[in-house]
């Protein structure tokens, strides 16, 4: 064995004193007592597995001043995620084996973090699907336009199932209507107006589209970033092959609250109501939802801090998901078994990779966390290039260390590794 770590691990469901050991970047034993040459021993600080995070937008290639690999890698780990896949709407978009190839070697170049890529899927790239499929780890389909978005049209998604059902990888959905969008179209100064002009029966449309286009499918179909009551109820009790996500700030934030300078609170689908917000947190305690996903997207302060109407959409979450969801199981309003569900284990699943749990023969992702060592978000301490967080004096907990197969890449809350240790999952 190549290095040992002890802790209070949490292992099936619970946590025990005991050792990790390591080969080759994979957990090969757990057990009581462990003592390889190289034996880290945090006593009884909490060993959780590292988060696997299913939707981030690193702007790499093409929008470098928002962000990059490297950044955005960075912020991850700091964050306790070991592994990100990144979305299409890039510049060039990845849509093509030529882009796909690109980014690979882009994020071998500079990630920190392990990686895979989605293929963004159009009107005009279905028939590519086979070839795509040999360099994405799933696709991305924008059923609504938005910041970047590449749009499709709900007429194709039969062929689309059908050709993704046999790479077996996930087709992930921006599930809101774009025929809904435009009937609401009108001028926006605020969220609120926002949020008139996408409504909570936009999304319902557009995910009862993809559902009843679902069954009898074998595609393995995500919705992503589920938004309002309305498209959790369809959600709940849905069949094996669709899965669905939630992010950080539809969950912890609603538009009637003092969110300060609006344009930076714009994001796609809208920040919603108290009423949605509630409902998502709930969902997410009760079991119903599968994956919390960040929908990292990073946009400057210079790029967010314009009239609300020209202000692109999106807020940055990478860094952050992960702290905040742990701030709350310390407080008691959410479970470790939920939390380490929906940051690790179903969004594993997913992507196929074999992380998110602390068991043999899983790679050895784990973050270091103490309960007690509570701080509060500030930008001035994120590692994102866009210098902002929705999320600002949120109280957190960030792990103090993180290990990435078996590798100290966080220690003491700061960076140890160089660029490109993070390596391409493969397809
Ligand atoms: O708010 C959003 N921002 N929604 C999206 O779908 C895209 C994202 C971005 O890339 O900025
Ligand atoms: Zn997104």
């Amino acid at each position: 064995m190549d290095l040992s770590v002890e802790g209070k691990v949490y292992v099936n469901g619970v946590f025990e004193q005991a050792c990790i050991g390591v080969e080759n970047g994979k957990i090969v034993e757990i057990k009581k007592i462990l003592k390889e040459d190289e034996h880290f021993d945090f006593g009884n600080k909490l060993i959780l597995p590292a988060g696997v995070d299913v939707h981030v937008h690193f702007r790499d290639p093409g929008m470098l001043h928002k962000e990059d690999f490297y950044t955005g890698s960075v912020a991850a780990v700091s964050g306790g995620i070991s592994c990100v896949f990144d979305m299409p709407n890039t510049i060039p978009p990845a849509n093509s084996v030529e882009c796909l190839d690109d980014k690979i070697k882009i994020g071998n170049r500079k990630s920190v973090v392990d990686f895979g890529l989605y293929a963004g899927v159009t009107n005009d790239n279905i028939d590519k699907i086979e070839g795509l499929n040999e360099k994405c780890n799933g696709f991305k389909v924008y059923l609504g336009s938005s910041t970047l978005s590449l749009l499709f049209d709900k007429k194709n998604l039969h062929r689309l199932l059908d050709k993704v059902s046999l790479t077996g990888k996930p087709v992930l959905f921006h599930a809101e209507d774009e025929e809904c969008l435009i009937e609401h179209k009108m001028v926006e100064k605020n969220l609120s107006d926002h949020l008139s002009c996408r409504p909570a029966v936009c999304e319902e449309v557009s995910i009862k589209n993809v559902l009843s286009m679902s069954q009898g499918s074998n595609a393995k179909v995500h919705i992503c970033h589920v938004s309002s009551c309305e498209g959790l109820e369809l959600l709940k009790g849905h069949l094996g092959n669709v899965s669905f996500g939630v992010t950080p700030h539809h969950s912890l934030l609603n538009v009637e609250k003092k969110l300060g300078f609006q344009s930076f609170y714009k994001v796609n689908p809208p920040i919603r109501t108290s009423f949605d917000k509630e409902a998502l947190f709930n969902a997410i305690n009760n079991g119903f939802v599968d994956i919390l996903e960040s929908d990292h997207a990073p946009h400057t302060m210079e790029e967010k801090n314009v009239d609300f109407d020209v202000a692109p959409s999106g807020v940055p979450g990478v860094e952050t998901m992960y702290p905040l969801f742990l701030y709350l199981v310390k407080k008691g309003f959410l479970s470790f078994q939920r939390l380490t569900s929906v940051l690790c284990t179903r969004p594993a699943e997913l992507v196929g990779v074999s992380k998110g749990c602390i068991d043999k023969g899983f790679d050895a992702d784990f973050i270091v966390v103490d309960l007690k060592e509570e701080r509060r978000i500030r930008s001035d301490n994120l590692h994102s290039k866009c210098g902002w967080t929705p999320f600002e004096d949120w109280p957190a907990v960030f792990p103090s260390c993180v290990f990435i197969r078996g590798e100290k890449v966080i220690d003491d809350y700061e960076i140890q590794v160089s660029k490109g240790f993070g390596r391409f999952v493969g397809v």
